[in-house]
């Protein structure tokens, strides 16, 4: 049974496109996906702070020929916004990783590989030409780590980001009640709910591909077969990670290096002087320490502290163009998207994070011609305020 392109073509947002991922997915993909830690309170704030900043037009100025055009990790993009890092695509469509990639590619923007992706650092290399960065972890085997960087390298990856979010696991309440696996465990209290899922279900049998597609040929890993992502964080990952760690990363990779998951500008300063190019500015999608603050709230004051040198990224939330524009406003040199093609993934393979990432494009075009702002570095802190009145979408 095929993946409906009909069905996604009709999804006219993002939104749309989650609705259709709730359809097509079990419970234990979707929720894992979806879902967050504790309460979900930095979830939901993650995507409703956007609604407290108002856009500031102006107008009578040529914007028939809009540029997105942006430059980061010392990679020129067609687009101010790429794909950040996701764990375990295979989970949600049996084109996965590589599919995004290549979509990724096709719009001239730069695609992350995470480590617990379910497509290799080889795999995504020999896809794509576009540029590429590859998230990494402190292992507790730091003979992984130096071989990510290493193969990182070899498969002539662009940048390298640090995941610093994660000295133990967030508490994500939804995945430990679905059951989240990898692979996907077929038990008696689930059957029901996979056959409601045929489509999803037949490429599970098709295409039986689930795998920590990096670390598949460490046993100590994979040996126990089944694993949840929080598990892999609490036995694989060392809990003690520390600005030295960061430290050593930085001169072992030497060159365009992200810390991910900051969201104070002390963190940010400390970053800057040892040596890191970008800080995605990031609470991990809400899934770690719940109650922390949205990232688009965190950029202006880490913007005023670093000066202009240090790369800022709003990671987390984007849904609509507006939210692009607005983190931009802000003071960040670009924007990641995570959830919001994962959902495109989910509703319909390679064809829906086309349809998600064309939809953004068109969005953040649209947005610009009516904010005024022909090119990405016209977009400045005059287009953007804090609103006197709250608004719920
Ligand atoms: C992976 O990093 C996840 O949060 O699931």
């Amino acid at each position: 049974m095929p993946y409906s392109k009909k069905k996604v073509n009709n999804c006219l947002n993002i939104r749309d496109l989650r609705a259709l991922a709730r359809k097509n997915l079990p419970d234990a993909m979707f929720h894992y996906m979806d879902g967050a830690a504790d309460d979900e309170i930095t979830l939901a704030r993650n995507t409703q702070a956007f609604n407290n900043y108002e856009l500031m037009p102006n107008y009578l100025v040529d914007v028939e020929a809009v540029k997105l055009e942006t430059e980061i990790f010392g990679q020129k993009l067609d687009l101010p916004f790429f794909l950040s890092p996701t764990g375990m695509n295979r989970l949600f469509h049996h084109e996965k990783e590589l599919a995004v990639a290549r979509v990724a590619d096709s719009f001239g923007t730069l695609y992350s590989l995470s480590t617990v992706a379910t497509s290799s650092i080889e795999e995504i290399s020999a896809a794509i030409d576009g540029p590429k960065m590859f998230q990494i972890y402190i292992h507790k085997d730091e003979g992984l780590t130096r071989e990510f960087v290493q193969r990182s390298k070899d498969s002539g990856f662009a940048a390298l980001c640090l995941t610093v979010d994660v000295p133990t696991a967030g508490n994500r309440e939804r995945e430990l009640f679905y059951g989240m696996s990898m692979p996907p465990k077929l038990r008696y209290g689930n059957i029901i709910d996979f056959l409601k899922h045929p489509t999803w279900t037949s490429k599970l049998l098709m295409h039986p591909d689930f795998k920590l597609a990096n670390v598949v040929a460490r046993k100590d890993v994979i040996g126990k077969g089944v694993i949840s992502l929080m598990d892999y964080f609490n036995t694989q990952l060392i809990p003690n990670v520390t600005w030295d760690h960061a430290q050593w990363l930085i001169e072992e990779w030497g060159g365009p290096f992200a810390i991910k998951g900051l969201l104070t500008k002390e963190d940010a300063i400390k970053a800057q002087n040892i040596g890191a190019s970008a800080v995605m500015i990031s609470n991990h999608g809400g899934r770690q320490l719940d109650s922390t603050p949205a990232p688009v709230d965190c950029v202006a004051e880490i913007r005023d502290a670093v000066g202009d040198d240090l790369e800022l990224i709003v990671d987390g939330g984007i849904r609509r163009g507006t939210d692009v524009l607005k983190a931009l406003a802000l003071g960040a040199n670009a924007v990641s998207i995570g959830r919001a093609y994962l959902f495109g993934l989910a509703a319909g393979g390679e064809f829906g994070v086309l349809r998600a990432l064309s939809l953004l494009k068109d969005e953040v075009a649209r947005g610009m011609a009516l904010l005024g702002t022909p090119t990405v570095k016209d977009i400045g802190s005059k287009h953007v305020r804090l609103s006197k009145t709250s608004v719920k979408s």
